[in-house]
């Protein structure tokens, strides 16, 4: 077998082009693991927003840094087809930072998780998956939600918005999910039980928010960034949380995001709490995390997509798709099958 990578070809400064990216082939690196390591074989990769922070090549970043040259780095599940570590069995499928090729040795005591038999990879992926459980980090430990509370969410028909509105609803709270288009708006109202919607591409955020919480919002749950964060911050209740977990609005820009301009003496004034957050800032969640949207998919309560993509030719352009709006739920890479054959 020979293992086909995309390779980082330079940093890009603008939105994202496929010749950022450099398609190659390289021979198999079976037999060539050092001891405690396995061979993975990549089956699915998540296209995450992030990925496009990864490649940017910042200073002083807190997050991965893809080197020039070697394959973008993206989070991934594979299964092991060779085995150096006497707990990890070949066969077996993990969890953790992978990168755009077919097979990769990895430590898989550096932070990968195993796949239990019963969840598909998608799943694993899904409504079971890193984002998901951002979702609940987020809104749960970090916005510490009441009952009865305003929760605005932007960016919520995707893969963390999404599951973040629907705890809102399921915890009681009075959710406005922000998204853009006709469609997305209709399954966060049909299928997520979403009543207050506002389509940030065709309407007015400011005037929207003025009519469906006049009396303020507790909590905004940030994926955006930008106008939506100025809007949002303008319209906070006394002791209101920010939760802020993405900025996607911005990261084509290149550089430091510098925050929108925003009333910080009402932020004084207030005591409202703006707090920036990873899931893995918070690992002693997640067992909760995940028996709770457990139970509340197995009880139907939790809507859930995953949008999967065929094809690792397809990787640039199918990254690409999250910029333009253009994913419907988790957006994922599919570039091999359940048996192993390349695709
Ligand atoms: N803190 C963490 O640990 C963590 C973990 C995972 C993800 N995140 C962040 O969470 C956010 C959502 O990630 P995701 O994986 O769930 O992606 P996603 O929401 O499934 O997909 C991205 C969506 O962002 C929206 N978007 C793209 N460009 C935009 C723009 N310029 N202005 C407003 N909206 C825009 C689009 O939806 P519309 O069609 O509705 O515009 C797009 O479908 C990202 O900011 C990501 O970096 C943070």
């Amino acid at each position: 077998m020979t293992n086909r990578q995309w390779l980082l070809a330079r940093r890009p400064t603008g939105a994202l082009t496929r010749d950022c990216f450099t398609l190659a082939t390289a021979p198999s690196r079976s037999g060539q693991g050092a001891p405690g390591e396995v061979l993975m074989q990549w089956e699915l990769l998540l296209c995450a927003p992030t990925i496009r922070n990864w490649i940017s090549g910042k200073a002083d970043a807190w997050h991965p840094v893809s080197p020039m040259g070697e394959p973008v780095l993206a989070p991934a599940i594979g299964r092991i087809i060779e085995s150096n570590h006497a707990d990890f069995a070949v066969g077996q499928r993990l969890f953790g930072l992978g990168s755009w090729q077919d097979e990769q040795w990895v430590d898989p005591t550096a932070g990968y998780s195993p796949i239990a038999d019963d969840v598909s990879s998608v799943d694993a992926m899904g409504v079971y998956g890193i984002n998901a459980l951002t979702a609940w980090v987020g809104l749960v430990e970090v916005g510490k939600p009441q009952p009865g509370e305003v929760l605005l969410v932007s960016g919520a028909a995707g893969s963390v918005g999404s599951v973040v509105a629907q705890i809102g609803r399921i915890k009681g709270l009075r959710v406005i999910g922000i998204a853009g288009g006709a469609d997305k708006l209709a399954w966060l109202r049909d299928d997520c039980g979403i009543d207050h919607l506002i389509d940030y591409k065709s309407e007015d955020v400011a005037a929207r928010l003025d009519e469906l919480c006049p009396e303020g919002i507790d909590i905004y749950f940030d994926n955006v960034g930008g106008d939506i964060l100025v809007a949002a911050a303008a319209r906070l209740r006394q002791k209101a949380r920010i939760v802020l977990c993405g900025q996607i609005a911005a990261y084509d820009g290149g550089g430091p995001i510098v925050p929108p301009p925003i009333d910080m003496m009402r932020i004084i004034y207030g005591g409202v709490r703006i707090e920036g957050f990873l899931v893995t800032h918070h690992p002693h969640c997640v067992p909760q995390a995940l028996a709770d949207l457990a139970a509340w998919n197995g009880a139907g309560q939790l809507a859930h997509r995953e949008d999967v993509r065929a094809g690792f030719e397809a990787l640039p352009d199918t990254l690409a798709l999250l910029f333009k709006g253009a994913n419907q739920g988790t957006l994922l890479a599919r570039i091999s099958d359940g048996a192993g054959n390349p695709l």
